[in-house]
Protein backbone atom coordinates (compact mmCIF):
# COMPACT_ATOMS: atom_id res chain seq x y z
CA UNK A 1 0.00 0.00 0.00
CA UNK A 2 2.92 2.14 -0.21
CA UNK A 3 3.07 3.16 -4.03
CA UNK A 4 3.38 6.55 -4.90
CA UNK A 5 -0.03 8.37 -6.04
CA UNK A 6 -0.27 8.18 -10.04
CA UNK A 7 -3.11 8.42 -12.13
CA UNK A 8 -4.79 7.07 -14.65
CA UNK A 9 -2.44 9.05 -17.08
CA UNK A 10 0.83 7.89 -15.25
CA UNK A 11 1.42 11.25 -13.76
CA UNK A 12 2.91 11.15 -10.00
CA UNK A 13 1.02 13.03 -8.05
CA UNK A 14 2.88 15.14 -5.23
CA UNK A 15 0.80 18.38 -4.79
CA UNK A 16 -1.62 19.24 -2.86
CA UNK A 17 -3.67 22.21 -2.48
CA UNK A 18 -5.74 22.57 0.37
CA UNK A 19 -8.61 25.43 0.71
CA UNK A 20 -8.70 26.10 4.66
CA UNK A 21 -12.00 28.13 4.04
CA UNK A 22 -14.46 29.67 1.42
CA UNK A 23 -14.27 33.48 3.22
CA UNK A 24 -12.69 35.72 2.28
CA UNK A 25 -11.91 39.44 3.75
CA UNK A 26 -12.45 40.58 -0.16
CA UNK A 27 -15.28 40.50 -2.65
CA UNK A 28 -13.05 40.37 -5.77
CA UNK A 29 -15.09 40.51 -8.81
CA UNK A 30 -13.44 37.94 -10.61
CA UNK A 31 -14.09 35.88 -7.94
CA UNK A 32 -16.74 36.63 -5.04
CA UNK A 33 -20.22 37.73 -5.95
CA UNK A 34 -20.97 40.54 -3.31
CA UNK A 35 -23.59 38.91 -1.29
CA UNK A 36 -21.89 35.76 -1.42
CA UNK A 37 -23.30 32.53 0.53
CA UNK A 38 -20.55 30.57 2.86
CA UNK A 39 -21.19 27.44 4.34
CA UNK A 40 -22.48 26.70 7.55
CA UNK A 41 -19.26 26.24 9.64
CA UNK A 42 -19.78 23.00 11.05
CA UNK A 43 -19.54 21.47 7.19
CA UNK A 44 -16.14 23.02 7.53
CA UNK A 45 -13.43 20.59 8.23
CA UNK A 46 -11.81 21.40 11.46
CA UNK A 47 -8.19 22.01 11.75
CA UNK A 48 -7.91 18.32 13.33
CA UNK A 49 -9.56 17.17 10.43
CA UNK A 50 -7.17 19.95 8.42
CA UNK A 51 -4.17 18.47 9.85
CA UNK A 52 -5.27 14.11 9.86
CA UNK A 53 -6.18 14.89 6.18
CA UNK A 54 -2.97 16.59 5.01
CA UNK A 55 -0.85 14.40 7.02
CA UNK A 56 -2.48 11.22 5.11
CA UNK A 57 -1.48 13.08 1.96
CA UNK A 58 2.01 13.58 3.10
CA UNK A 59 2.00 9.42 4.07
CA UNK A 60 1.11 8.85 0.50
CA UNK A 61 3.57 10.93 -1.09
CA UNK A 62 2.75 14.70 -1.41
CA UNK A 63 5.58 16.71 -1.09
CA UNK A 64 4.19 19.91 -1.46
CA UNK A 65 1.16 21.44 0.22
CA UNK A 66 -0.59 24.84 -0.51
CA UNK A 67 -2.44 26.77 1.51
CA UNK A 68 -5.62 28.36 0.01
CA UNK A 69 -9.08 29.69 0.42
CA UNK A 70 -10.85 31.76 0.42
CA UNK A 71 -8.42 34.05 2.38
CA UNK A 72 -6.51 31.04 4.65
CA UNK A 73 -5.58 34.00 7.38
CA UNK A 74 -9.30 34.92 8.03
CA UNK A 75 -9.74 31.23 9.20
CA UNK A 76 -9.57 31.00 13.36
CA UNK A 77 -6.16 29.95 14.92
CA UNK A 78 -4.89 29.11 11.13
CA UNK A 79 -1.76 29.64 12.99
CA UNK A 80 -1.56 26.39 14.75
CA UNK A 81 -2.63 24.46 11.39
CA UNK A 82 0.88 26.13 9.89
CA UNK A 83 2.64 25.00 13.54
CA UNK A 84 1.56 21.49 13.15
CA UNK A 85 2.16 20.96 9.64
CA UNK A 86 5.88 22.05 9.89
CA UNK A 87 6.45 18.73 11.86
CA UNK A 88 6.57 17.01 8.15
CA UNK A 89 8.86 19.63 7.00
CA UNK A 90 11.19 18.83 9.80
CA UNK A 91 11.07 15.04 9.16
CA UNK A 92 11.93 15.58 5.33
CA UNK A 93 8.62 14.29 3.70
CA UNK A 94 7.21 17.17 2.77
CA UNK A 95 9.93 19.78 0.82
CA UNK A 96 7.51 22.56 0.84
CA UNK A 97 4.78 24.21 2.96
CA UNK A 98 3.01 27.33 0.81
CA UNK A 99 0.17 29.83 0.91
CA UNK A 100 -1.56 31.76 -1.77
CA UNK A 101 -3.18 34.93 0.03
CA UNK A 102 -4.42 38.35 -0.30
CA UNK A 103 -1.96 39.84 1.97
CA UNK A 104 -4.92 41.54 4.18
CA UNK A 105 -3.35 39.95 7.39
CA UNK A 106 0.04 39.36 6.68
CA UNK A 107 1.20 42.19 9.15
CA UNK A 108 0.04 39.89 11.49
CA UNK A 109 1.20 36.62 10.61
CA UNK A 110 4.49 37.04 8.25
CA UNK A 111 6.81 35.86 11.44
CA UNK A 112 4.81 33.04 12.42
CA UNK A 113 4.61 31.69 9.18
CA UNK A 114 7.76 32.21 8.46
CA UNK A 115 8.91 30.23 12.06
CA UNK A 116 6.32 27.51 10.84
CA UNK A 117 8.70 26.32 8.18
CA UNK A 118 6.91 28.37 5.05
CA UNK A 119 9.69 30.19 2.85
CA UNK A 120 7.60 31.36 -0.25
CA UNK A 121 4.39 32.62 -0.41
CA UNK A 122 1.88 34.18 -3.29
CA UNK A 123 0.10 37.02 -2.82
CA UNK A 124 -2.48 38.78 -5.50
CA UNK A 125 -2.54 42.03 -6.64
CA UNK A 126 -3.95 43.16 -9.61
CA UNK A 127 -3.27 47.43 -9.21
CA UNK A 128 -1.02 49.44 -7.56
CA UNK A 129 -3.59 52.18 -7.81
CA UNK A 130 -5.69 52.42 -4.32
CA UNK A 131 -8.87 53.35 -6.34
CA UNK A 132 -8.72 50.78 -8.74
CA UNK A 133 -7.61 48.40 -5.90
CA UNK A 134 -10.76 48.62 -4.24
CA UNK A 135 -12.79 48.65 -6.75
CA UNK A 136 -11.46 45.56 -8.31
CA UNK A 137 -11.72 43.80 -4.60
CA UNK A 138 -14.44 45.72 -3.30
CA UNK A 139 -13.24 45.38 0.21
CA UNK A 140 -9.65 45.12 0.03
CA UNK A 141 -7.61 48.32 1.08
CA UNK A 142 -4.60 48.68 -0.83
CA UNK A 143 -1.99 49.97 2.18
CA UNK A 144 -3.02 47.35 4.34
CA UNK A 145 -1.96 44.77 1.74
CA UNK A 146 1.07 47.20 0.79
CA UNK A 147 1.59 47.00 4.72
CA UNK A 148 1.39 42.87 4.43
CA UNK A 149 3.70 42.23 1.49
CA UNK A 150 6.51 44.64 3.59
CA UNK A 151 5.83 42.45 6.66
CA UNK A 152 6.95 39.16 4.33
CA UNK A 153 9.43 40.41 3.01
CA UNK A 154 10.96 41.48 6.52
CA UNK A 155 10.12 38.31 7.92
CA UNK A 156 11.83 36.33 4.91
CA UNK A 157 9.82 35.15 2.98
CA UNK A 158 9.83 34.98 -0.96
CA UNK A 159 7.14 36.98 -2.04
CA UNK A 160 5.57 35.75 -5.92
CA UNK A 161 3.18 38.69 -6.82
CA UNK A 162 -0.37 37.07 -8.77
CA UNK A 163 -1.55 39.45 -10.77
CA UNK A 164 -4.65 38.58 -12.99
CA UNK A 165 -5.05 40.01 -16.22
CA UNK A 166 -7.97 42.13 -16.98
CA UNK A 167 -8.54 44.13 -20.37
CA UNK A 168 -8.95 47.80 -19.66
CA UNK A 169 -8.19 47.25 -16.10
CA UNK A 170 -4.56 46.65 -15.58
CA UNK A 171 -3.32 46.52 -19.57
CA UNK A 172 -1.94 50.27 -18.67
CA UNK A 173 -0.39 49.21 -15.46
CA UNK A 174 1.76 46.09 -17.36
CA UNK A 175 5.42 48.10 -16.82
CA UNK A 176 4.66 49.86 -13.72
CA UNK A 177 3.69 46.40 -11.74
CA UNK A 178 6.65 44.80 -13.65
CA UNK A 179 9.24 47.21 -12.61
CA UNK A 180 7.85 47.72 -9.02
CA UNK A 181 8.35 44.04 -8.60
CA UNK A 182 11.56 44.04 -9.89
CA UNK A 183 12.69 46.61 -7.71
CA UNK A 184 11.46 44.50 -4.75
CA UNK A 185 13.32 41.43 -6.24
CA UNK A 186 9.38 39.50 -6.14
CA UNK A 187 8.90 37.56 -8.86
CA UNK A 188 5.51 38.24 -10.75
CA UNK A 189 2.90 36.13 -12.66
CA UNK A 190 -0.10 36.83 -14.63
CA UNK A 191 -2.81 34.59 -14.68
CA UNK A 192 -5.89 35.09 -17.45
CA UNK A 193 -9.26 35.40 -15.60
CA UNK A 194 -11.21 32.13 -15.95
CA UNK A 195 -14.60 31.39 -16.36
CA UNK A 196 -15.24 30.43 -12.57
CA UNK A 197 -18.63 31.11 -10.53
CA UNK A 198 -21.76 32.50 -11.98
CA UNK A 199 -21.16 36.00 -12.17
CA UNK A 200 -23.23 37.37 -14.71
CA UNK A 201 -24.33 41.28 -14.18
CA UNK A 202 -21.49 41.63 -11.92
CA UNK A 203 -18.56 44.65 -12.94
CA UNK A 204 -17.36 44.42 -16.48
CA UNK A 205 -13.97 44.41 -14.57
CA UNK A 206 -13.69 40.55 -15.16
CA UNK A 207 -12.75 40.93 -19.23
CA UNK A 208 -10.68 38.48 -20.86
CA UNK A 209 -7.15 39.77 -22.13
CA UNK A 210 -5.57 37.19 -23.24
CA UNK A 211 -1.79 36.63 -22.35
CA UNK A 212 -0.12 36.20 -26.12
CA UNK A 213 -1.54 39.62 -26.27
CA UNK A 214 0.57 40.67 -22.92
CA UNK A 215 3.25 38.85 -23.28
CA UNK A 216 3.75 40.71 -26.84
CA UNK A 217 3.20 44.01 -25.59
CA UNK A 218 6.39 42.91 -23.08
CA UNK A 219 8.19 41.93 -25.58
CA UNK A 220 7.52 45.25 -26.61
CA UNK A 221 10.37 47.03 -23.97
CA UNK A 222 12.00 43.74 -22.84
CA UNK A 223 13.66 41.02 -24.68
CA UNK A 224 11.87 37.62 -23.09
CA UNK A 225 14.14 34.37 -22.85
CA UNK A 226 11.64 31.25 -22.20
CA UNK A 227 12.87 29.68 -19.61
CA UNK A 228 12.08 25.66 -18.88
CA UNK A 229 10.86 25.18 -15.31
CA UNK A 230 7.48 24.38 -14.71
CA UNK A 231 6.29 23.78 -11.31
CA UNK A 232 3.95 21.03 -12.64
CA UNK A 233 1.33 23.31 -12.88
CA UNK A 234 0.15 25.71 -15.87
CA UNK A 235 2.52 28.13 -15.23
CA UNK A 236 5.19 29.36 -18.17
CA UNK A 237 7.98 31.71 -17.09
CA UNK A 238 10.31 33.77 -18.92
CA UNK A 239 13.85 35.59 -18.01
CA UNK A 240 13.19 39.89 -18.75
CA UNK A 241 16.95 40.08 -19.87
CA UNK A 242 17.18 43.46 -19.44
CA UNK A 243 16.16 43.30 -15.57
CA UNK A 244 16.99 39.51 -14.80
CA UNK A 245 13.70 38.83 -13.58
CA UNK A 246 11.61 36.01 -13.80
CA UNK A 247 7.99 36.36 -14.67
CA UNK A 248 4.99 33.61 -15.07
CA UNK A 249 2.15 33.15 -17.57
CA UNK A 250 -0.74 31.18 -16.63
CA UNK A 251 -2.44 30.36 -19.30
CA UNK A 252 -5.25 27.82 -18.61
CA UNK A 253 -7.15 29.41 -22.03
CA UNK A 254 -4.97 30.40 -24.55
CA UNK A 255 -2.52 26.85 -23.57
CA UNK A 256 -3.17 23.87 -22.28
CA UNK A 257 -0.70 22.11 -19.76
CA UNK A 258 -2.51 19.47 -18.00
CA UNK A 259 -0.16 16.92 -19.06
CA UNK A 260 2.23 17.93 -16.49
CA UNK A 261 -0.29 18.30 -13.70
CA UNK A 262 0.79 16.52 -10.65
CA UNK A 263 -1.97 18.19 -7.99
CA UNK A 264 -4.91 17.96 -6.30
CA UNK A 265 -7.19 20.27 -4.46
CA UNK A 266 -8.91 19.82 -1.28
CA UNK A 267 -11.82 21.87 -0.25
CA UNK A 268 -12.25 23.10 3.09
CA UNK A 269 -15.71 20.11 3.45
CA UNK A 270 -13.26 17.53 2.53
CA UNK A 271 -13.81 17.44 -0.95
CA UNK A 272 -11.45 16.66 -3.31
CA UNK A 273 -11.40 18.42 -7.51
CA UNK A 274 -8.90 15.94 -9.37
CA UNK A 275 -9.30 18.99 -11.65
CA UNK A 276 -9.54 22.80 -11.36
CA UNK A 277 -11.62 22.90 -14.46
CA UNK A 278 -13.70 19.53 -13.99
CA UNK A 279 -16.84 18.79 -11.70
CA UNK A 280 -15.21 15.23 -11.13
CA UNK A 281 -14.81 15.23 -7.49
CA UNK A 282 -14.62 12.91 -4.33
CA UNK A 283 -15.96 12.93 -0.70
CA UNK A 284 -12.67 12.33 1.46
CA UNK A 285 -14.54 14.17 4.43
CA UNK A 286 -16.98 10.71 5.29
CA UNK A 287 -14.18 7.80 5.46
CA UNK A 288 -12.41 10.60 7.72
CA UNK A 289 -14.86 11.41 9.80
CA UNK A 290 -16.16 7.62 9.96
CA UNK A 291 -13.22 6.11 10.95
CA UNK A 292 -11.64 8.25 13.50
CA UNK A 293 -8.99 6.21 14.19
CA UNK A 294 -8.43 4.45 11.37
CA UNK A 295 -6.64 5.92 8.46
CA UNK A 296 -7.06 2.83 6.15
CA UNK A 297 -10.44 3.52 4.58
CA UNK A 298 -9.65 7.55 4.25
CA UNK A 299 -6.58 6.45 2.05
CA UNK A 300 -8.68 4.29 0.24
CA UNK A 301 -10.92 7.30 -1.14
CA UNK A 302 -7.64 8.94 -2.18
CA UNK A 303 -6.37 6.81 -4.07
CA UNK A 304 -9.44 5.77 -5.91
CA UNK A 305 -9.90 8.94 -6.26
CA UNK A 306 -6.71 9.72 -7.92
CA UNK A 307 -7.70 6.88 -10.43
CA UNK A 308 -9.96 8.87 -11.64
CA UNK A 309 -8.20 12.21 -12.22
CA UNK A 310 -8.93 13.32 -15.60
CA UNK A 311 -6.83 13.81 -18.67
CA UNK A 312 -7.96 17.63 -18.63
CA UNK A 313 -10.00 20.61 -18.05
CA UNK A 314 -12.06 21.68 -21.15
CA UNK A 315 -12.41 25.66 -20.54
CA UNK A 316 -12.14 27.15 -24.16
CA UNK A 317 -12.88 30.78 -25.17
CA UNK A 318 -12.01 30.62 -28.68
CA UNK A 319 -15.61 30.62 -29.60
CA UNK A 320 -18.21 33.69 -28.87
CA UNK A 321 -19.31 31.74 -25.78
CA UNK A 322 -17.54 30.81 -22.86
CA UNK A 323 -17.51 26.50 -23.18
CA UNK A 324 -16.49 24.46 -19.96
CA UNK A 325 -17.54 27.43 -17.32
CA UNK A 326 -17.39 25.97 -14.11
CA UNK A 327 -20.39 26.81 -11.62
CA UNK A 328 -18.48 27.00 -8.71
CA UNK A 329 -16.80 29.75 -7.23
CA UNK A 330 -12.58 30.15 -7.50
CA UNK A 331 -13.13 30.38 -3.44
CA UNK A 332 -14.62 26.72 -3.37
CA UNK A 333 -11.74 24.88 -4.63
CA UNK A 334 -8.92 27.07 -4.14
CA UNK A 335 -7.14 29.13 -6.28
N1 LIG B 1 -9.73 33.75 -12.81
C1 LIG B 1 -8.40 33.82 -12.59
N2 LIG B 1 -7.85 33.95 -11.39
C2 LIG B 1 -8.67 34.01 -10.35
N3 LIG B 1 -8.41 34.14 -9.04
C3 LIG B 1 -9.58 34.14 -8.37
N4 LIG B 1 -10.61 34.03 -9.22
C4 LIG B 1 -10.07 33.94 -10.47
C5 LIG B 1 -10.59 33.80 -11.77
N5 LIG B 1 -11.90 33.73 -12.00
C6 LIG B 1 -7.04 34.28 -8.54
C7 LIG B 1 -6.82 35.31 -7.50
C8 LIG B 1 -5.53 34.84 -6.89
C9 LIG B 1 -5.57 33.36 -7.06
C10 LIG B 1 -5.79 32.68 -5.78
O1 LIG B 1 -6.64 33.08 -7.94
O2 LIG B 1 -6.67 36.60 -7.94
O3 LIG B 1 -4.40 35.39 -7.52
FE1 LIG C 1 -10.71 36.75 -1.82
FE2 LIG C 1 -8.80 35.91 -3.44
FE3 LIG C 1 -11.33 35.69 -4.16
FE4 LIG C 1 -10.22 38.10 -4.05
S1 LIG C 1 -9.63 36.42 -5.43
S2 LIG C 1 -12.23 37.51 -3.23
S3 LIG C 1 -8.86 37.86 -2.35
S4 LIG C 1 -10.40 34.63 -2.47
Amino acid sequence: MNTPLIDPFHRAINYLRISVTDRCDFRCVYCMSEAMQFLPKKQLLTLEELDRMCSTFVRLGVEKLRITGGEPLVRRDIMSFFQSMSRHLENGKLKELTLTTNGSQLHRFADQLYAAGVRRINISLDTLDEEKFARVTRWGRLPQVMRGIEAAQNAGLRVKINTVALKGFNEDELFLLTEWCARRDMDLTFIEVMPMGDLEGEDRIGQYWPLTELRAKLAQQYTLSDLDERSGGPARYVKLVESGQKIGFITPLTHNFCESCNRVRLTCTGELYMCLGQEGKADLRMPLRDHPSNDKPLEMAIRQAIGRKPKGHDFDYSRQEIAGQMSRHMSHTGG
